[in-house]
């Protein structure tokens, strides 16, 4: 006899992304034809980013949303909780999450970034900033983090980090091509872990 149960229903994800959006490609491409994991949307912050461009190749919806919508109006918090998603993935996403979504989303927001926390983290340590700021200090290693996400930036309890070589002629924009390719092996597969263990 068929009986029906809420454990054979995919693990829903939602990306937030406002850049190019490689990851968030990454993680689509990877849970594509996935019964078990399914990307129910990307919420994005800035009109014309890549990231939209991308995901428009796939049957995944994208929201474009304001500062006000995530900070003010709720409304932000009100579609997420419309979707019910077993995971919260911040992949290239710029803005701090509000302490509203992080409490209600406890132990379900994660984000990616693309240096070895603790270190170059915090506010203004993203994209090129926060690789010229390894390669300035003299780094011989870089790498990415991924991490659950609490009211702070940057701040959350470590899940994995991955390491790469600093290269002596490394340019910000060559260490980033290192580390994303760190990134779009290891995103989806920490994604893949947390959701079916
Ligand atoms: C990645 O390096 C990620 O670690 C950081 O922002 C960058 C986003 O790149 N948080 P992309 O938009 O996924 O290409």
């Amino acid at each position: 006899m068929l009986t029906s149960s809420t454990s054979l229903l995919p693990k829903r994800i939602v990306l937030f992304a406002s850049g190019g959006g490689s990851n968030a490609e990454a993680v689509i491409k990877h849970f594509a034809g996935s019964t078990e994991v399914k990307v129910a949307a990307v919420f994005c912050n800035k009109a014309g980013a890549g990231v939209l461009d991308k995901v428009a190749a796939y049957q995944v919806p994208s929201f474009l949303f304001n500062r006000a919508e995530l900070n003010e109006t709720g409304v932000v918090e009100q579609k997420l909780i419309d979707l019910a998603p077993d995971l919260i993935v911040l992949a290239g996403f710029l803005w701090l999450m509000p302490a509203s979504i992080v409490e209600r989303f406890a132990g379900k927001i994660i984000n990616i970034h693309p240096a070895l926390l603790p270190n170059y983290g915090g506010k203004g340590m993203h994209g090129q900033h926060c690789h010229a700021a390894v390669l300035a200090a003299g780094e011989k290693q870089s790498g990415m983090t991924i991490h659950y996400v609490n009211p702070e930036y940057d701040k959350g309890d470590l899940i994995l980090q991955a390491y790469c070589p600093v290269k002596p002629a490394d340019t910000p924009e060559v260490l980033a091509a290192r580390v994303l390719q760190l990134e779009h092996y290891y995103l989806p597969r920490v994604i893949e872990q947390l959701c079916l263990g």
